[in-house]
């Protein structure tokens, strides 16, 4: 078997490596989005889960796919199939040796692909960018970098050693050894109680949790080459490209103390410096850069108008008993002593799962006819709150639903994934949330034509096959009252994990 043909790579959307979210950062920076149909390329496209579903919500938009491996491209191609969509296609072809008629995309993106090809493909990728990026668009790459591999680099050097190769023995015996190294190597650490240990035990008890096709292709892969920030940026300007910024906004910003910032500012004059410094004192280990055209003017000096025409959906959590503070995703706490953003904060955490125009959030705080300090104050504290991972951007956003509709409608591509069994489903913001059994079985038939009854028979019937088991109190159940509780649940989690349509009339935000 060959690369990726034994145990396939997990079918991942990346929201990070989107356009909507891409292109928002260029925005930032003073790149344009595009204002007609997009065009997309995705360099090492797997089965086609990042691309698909992108395909999937923009009709007018033409979205490509390359990949080496002819059995994922096979696969991904019965996915275009299934969903009909005739805007994607998927080429089998090596990056080195792409068709030169490919033509000029306005997004290209490799995700997971840079540091697990050898040098000659990581210098084509540099190559496909110069050739096919459209004036004023943005690539996207993503890797492994230094210093923070080189830790967890550890995991791999040991698996490396005691895990027979690629040549000796199939990837499923490849896991199951590597696995069985795992569980013993975590059980002699554990009886040493060490300070030193401790990052090495968090790695192990995070293995245990990934799936196999991460632990495969990340620590079992004969390449996976870790790379400096530095280096990346020289490959990038060689190719006549200059760095834009991180997709992860918030990641250009660490949370630092002043003293510290000013001590990197005095070492480190421009951008691309001082995000070499910040991996340095931020142990980084992931990436995800983009670039642009040498030619594209960047304007680098952050302005909150830049948010005009960006969409801002909500990244934190009210802290109960806690008026106006809120919690971000990596559990810093912020209390907002400004009304005006205090408001505006409560406006978006409200609005999610879906998301507002920066305009109408502007509008609804102050009014139609606020004086412009008013809004240029909200505007700066807003933009201030992205730049701290707090407010997501996007350039456009998909019609979300904020309460269950009486026929939940979810996208197909994610219907597909739940009648196909995978582990998890991508949802409107094309993120990729894991499922149960019971979520699968009620989001397969989410089709816009079922009501809340049809969807109880549906549960009973597989309740009586056998798929769904509804436990309540750890005792089994299958009569009518707690079918419907399960389904209720499963609903209630459908809206709040963004796979529900708005119908028409909550669709207009
Ligand atoms: C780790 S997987 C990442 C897949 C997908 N982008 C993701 O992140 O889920 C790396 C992919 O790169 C593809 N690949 C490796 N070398 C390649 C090459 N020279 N040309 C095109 N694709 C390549 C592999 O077949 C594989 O699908």
């Amino acid at each position: 078997m060959g690369a990726y043909e034994d145990v396939l790579y997990d079918d991942y959307s990346f929201a990070e490596a989107h356009p909507a979210r891409i292109g928002a950062v260029g925005a930032l920076f003073g790149v344009r989005p595009p204002t007609g149909p997009i065009r997309v390329l995705d360099i090492g496209c797997g089965l086609g889960g990042h691309i698909l579903p992108m395909a999937e919500l923009d009709p007018d938009g033409e979205y490509v796919g390359v990949d080496l491996s002819a059995p994922q491209i096979a696969l991904g191609r019965q996915t275009i199939d299934a969903l009909g969509l005739g805007n994607a296609r998927l080429v089998c072809a090596d990056m080195r040796a792409l068709p030169e008629d490919l033509g000029q995309f306005d997004y290209i993106v490799s995700h997971g692909v840079y540091s697990w090809v050898p040098e000659d493909a990581r210098r084509a990728f540099w190559h496909i960018l110069d050739r096919h990026l459209a004036p004023g668009g943005i690539g996207y790459v993503s890797y492994n970098v230094y210093p923070g591999w080189r830790h967890r680099g550890t995991v791999r050097d040991v698996l490396t050693r005691l895990v027979p190769g690629p040549g000796a023995a199939t990837d499923r015996e490849r896991i199951t050894a590597a696995r069985d190294v795992l569980s013993v190597w975590k059980g002699a650490l554990s009886d040493r109680a060490s300070h030193r240990l401790a990052a090495l035990l968090g790695e192990l008890d995070l293995l245990a949790q990934t799936s196999d096709a991460y632990l495969l292709y990340e620590h079992l892969a004969p390449l996976n080459e870790p790379q400096w920030l530095g280096d990346v940026l020289d490959q990038a300007t060689a190719a006549g490209l200059s760095y834009l910024g991180d997709a992860e906004l918030s990641s250009m910003f660490p949370d630092l103390a002043e003293e510290t910032r000013t001590w990197v500012a005095e070492r480190a004059p421009t951008l691309e410096a001082a995000e070499q410094v910040h991996d340095l004192l931020t142990h980084r280990l992931f990436r995800r850069s983009l670039f642009v055209r040498g030619t594209v003017a960047l304007d680098r000096h952050l302005h909150w108008r830049r948010l005009q025409g960006l969409w801002l959906f909500s990244r934190v959590t009210p802290v109960d008993e806690t008026p106006d503070t809120w919690r971000s995703e990596n559990g810093t706490d912020l209390t907002i002593e400004d009304p005006a953003l205090a408001r505006a904060v409560r406006l978006l955490v409200q609005r999610v799962p879906a998301a507002l125009p920066f305009e109408r959030v502007l509008d609804e705080v102050l009014g139609p006819d606020a004086p412009t300090r008013d809004r240029a104050a909200l505007g700066r504290g807003l933009l201030q709150l992205a730049t701290r991972g707090m407010i997501e951007l996007r350039t456009d956003f998909p019609a979300i639903a904020t309460s269950l509709p009486d026929r939940p409608r979810a996208r197909a591509m994610a219907r597909l994934q739940a009648a196909r069994n995978e582990e998890g489903a991508v949802n409107l913001r094309h993120e990729r949330m894991k499922l149960g059994a019971t979520d699968k079985a009620v989001l397969a038939h989410l089709d816009g034509a079922h009501t809340r009854a049809d969807l109880l028979t549906l549960l009973r019937e597989r309740a009586q096959d056998g798929p769904v088991e509804v436990r309540i109190d750890g005792e089994l159940r299958t009569d009518d009252d707690a079918l419907e509780h399960a389904l209720e649940l499963v609903l209630d989690r459908m809206l709040r994990a963004a796979f529900l349509f708005a119908d028409d009339e909550a669709s207009t935000p």
